[in-house]
């Protein structure tokens, strides 16, 4: 596991930019990406680098974590419609190469079940993007969500509905369910890069990184990742007791280890 703190938000999107445009040099990646505000900053790099210097997406198929239940890609919250609005439409890739859980299903668990089968027939994921609620959940693999869980229906916690009714309209509920990627199915990638950034998420970092593995603390999972890499801004990483030893082993890579 490495942890690299890097000074700023922008930071942290600049340098997960790097390990994005890294996972697309192979021929037909799969990458997994993650909603929610974190990763914009990172998405609109890599929209910069694609005007700027040509770089390529369209050679690669994209997955989603997770969607909500009963929404479709007609309503403004839906991950699949939010994606292509921030990223994947404005970088050349075709809709038919975006994919997520179809939250909309009447049968969800069929629904699950094709896209664990849909993720299995994709090339194999090169990187997943991950995000870390405040409770730690990473897709909506809440507290307590099995560290060997497949694509499911999960119930939000409070605070997670809470936290995400700003991406609703005015008056309308968050839904009580989502249909996510289990943590078993998210640590099938390749690579794992966790991203976060502000003080509100600095406890929980701490937690995901230097305390036990644990259910309750669905983002310790990582511990046991072959390569997994959280990128965190200064004010997340303000809780960390091992802070200064985290910037020595940065300092201290060999240089084939990139980016
Ligand atoms: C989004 C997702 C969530 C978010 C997490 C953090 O696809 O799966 O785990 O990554 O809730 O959200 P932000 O970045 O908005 O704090």
């Amino acid at each position: 596991m490495e942890v690299r703190i890097e000074s700023t938000p922008h930071d942290v999107a600049i340098l997960a930019a790097d390990f994005i445009e890294f996972a697309l040099r192979v021929e037909r990646p799969t990458i997994g990406l993650a909603t929610g505000e974190t990763p914009l900053a990172t998405y609109a790099e890599l929209i910069d680098r694609h005007r700027r210097r040509g770089l390529r997406f369209d050679h690669a198929t994209y997955v989603l974590l997770d969607e909500y239940v009963g929404i479709g890609e007609d309503h403004p919250a839906s991950y699949r419609r939010h994606i292509r609005e921030v990223f994947t439409d404005l970088v050349g890739v075709p809709t038919n190469a975006v994919h997520g859980p179809r939250g909309e299903a009447q049968d969800l668990e069929h629904a699950a079940e094709a896209y664990e089968q849909l993720l299995a027939d994709l090339p194999p994921r090169a990187i997943q993007i991950l995000g870390i609620g405040r409770g730690g959940h990473i897709g909506f693999n809440e507290p307590t969500s099995s560290l060997g869980s497949r694509t499911r229906i999960k119930t939000l916690h409070s605070t997670t509905r809470a936290d995400n009714q700003r991406f609703f309209p005015d008056g309308e509920p968050v839904p009580l369910h989502a249909l996510t990627m289990g943590i078993g199915t998210i640590m099938e990638a390749g690579k794992l890069l966790l991203l976060a950034t502000g003080e509100t998420k600095a406890d929980v970092i701490e937690a995901a990184i230097e305390g036990p593995i644990t259910a309750t603390v669905p983002a310790s999972a990582l511990q046991l990742h072959p390569s997994a890499t959280f990128v965190i801004d200064q004010a997340a990483a303000s809780s960390l007791k091992h802070h200064d030893y985290y910037r020595e082993i940065v300092m201290n890579r060999p240089v084939w280890q990139r980016p």
